[in-house]
């Protein structure tokens, strides 16, 4: 077992977590590393000017931001930078993909997209049903609340060409087997789009061991800027059209895919994230031979573990109380974004109680406005969500469950 997360440890590193606000919305932007703040303020600073010239300031600026892409890259264990293109949001990136696998489709080619995803990863793929390409659903099994890989299974044909879902829902936690969904995606000649927003923030993505063709998050939710990462197998990005200027060769990755580059002191930045995460590890003692960024997701996992535990067992005891995603606690199922409905209560009525215990929280379909509808929650105003990360403790989770316990 990994040790003990040192919470006044983990803490330091993010200044707004020194007031006196308990931040439990943090699937919707999580708190900033201070180093990456300071990065911001460095790069503005001492090499504010554009990429690629001859002269010492623009080639610190360049090596600058090519040294958060390669951060990026040790992040999510691509196997090369050229892998990741950065842009402003999820939302962006994975519009600008569909529209470059767009030419590569044929009418009547098929395309599978799940009713539990945000929909950044459901209308750009729906949308080229205009163009003759054949959209399914990948439906959550109402009951269980869970996809299932046999109704995945039958959806899947030999006109199969892509399959878009979220690694982790962000309403209902829970982890989907996303290794598994790769593997049966690619036994029928079908590419693999995943959607990591919400579990980026508390679980290591390894693009690698998940073998997946596409992945995408964004790093305001990991500590980070507001920028978003798309991962692409190299392969699969050379294949695809470009969508920037003519001039801009097909090989050119990920360029191609970033007109006008993405913000350079941003970038530079999320040289910070990789780091926290090795301080993180290195501080609780972390074998020397073994991945720092795994060792440090482990520790997450663990407390994250914890506070799970914590807020469910409440919510388990409360006789009112639907959990709205897997019932269990166990990190290794879901993550620490918990909803629920209570009966008898509208959910808009309850985080706004909150407000004045200085505690974050919200409610709502959270953009997961057809698994909302489909679960038919919408006439409740959908869920409350409690989204914890693992700068957040015990004591805050307890803060929340006195201020709930009066409520129902
Ligand atoms: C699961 C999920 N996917 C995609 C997005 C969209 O991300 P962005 O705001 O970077 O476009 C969000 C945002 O909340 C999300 O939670």
């Amino acid at each position: 077992m990994p040790p003990t997360l040192d919470l006044p440890f983990v803490r330091h590193h993010f200044p707004a977590l020194s007031g006196d606000w308990t931040f439990l919305d943090n699937a919707g932007g999580s708190q900033i590393l201070k180093p990456v703040v300071d990065r911001i303020t460095e790069f503005l600073y001492e090499s504010n000017v554009q990429l690629g010239a001859s002269y010492a300031v623009s080639q610190l600026a360049t090596e600058r931001v090519a040294a958060g892409a390669m951060a990026m890259a040790t992040l999510i264990n691509a196997a090369d930078p050229a892998e990741v293109i950065l842009g402003p949001s999820t939302s962006a990136l994975l519009r600008m993909l569909a529209q470059c696998v767009r030419p590569t489709l044929q009418p009547g080619d098929e395309i599978i997209v799940t009713n539990a995803d945000h929909e950044a990863n459901i209308s750009p793929w729906m949308e080229l049903q205009r163009e003759g390409m054949v959209l399914k659903t990948w439906r959550v099994n109402a009951v269980t609340l869970e996809l299932e890989l046999a109704d995945l299974a039958a959806l899947l044909t030999p006109r199969t060409r892509l399959v878009a879902v979220t690694h982790t829902s962000n309403v209902l936690g829970s982890i989907h087997p996303v290794r598994a969904i790769a593997d049966l995606v690619h036994a029928h000649g079908a590419l693999l789009c995943v959607d990591g927003v919400a579990f980026a923030p508390h679980r290591r993505v390894d693009v690698q061991a998940l073998d997946v063709d596409f992945y995408t998050f964004s790093l305001y939710k990991v500590y980070g800027p507001h920028l978003a990462l798309l991962y692409g197998k190299k392969e699969r990005l050379l294949a695809l059209p470009g969508y920037n200027h003519y001039f801009i060769e097909d090989t050119a990755i990920p360029y191609k895919f970033q007109p006008g580059g993405s913000s350079y002191e941003l970038s530079y930045s999320l040289t910070a994230i990789p780091e926290y995460f090795e301080a993180l590890a290195q501080h609780h003692g972390s074998p020397r031979d073994a991945d720092p960024i795994d060792q440090a997701f482990a520790l997450i996992q663990q407390h994250e573990g914890d506070l799970n535990q914590r807020l469910l067992s409440f919510l388990h005891s409360r006789p009112r109380v639907r959990i709205i995603g897997r019932q269990t606690a166990d990190p290794a199922e879901r993550v620490s974004t918990i909803s629920f409905v209570v009966e008898g209560l509208s959910s808009d009525q309850i985080p706004p109680q909150l407000d004045a215990h200085r505690i974050g929280i919200r409610y709502g379909h959270f953009y997961a406005l057809r698994l909302i509808e489909d679960l038919g929650l919408l006439p409740n105003q959908g869920v409350v969500r409690v989204s914890l990360v693992h700068y957040n403790t015990i004591a805050e989770c307890d803060r929340l469950i006195e201020q709930l316990a009066e409520l129902f």
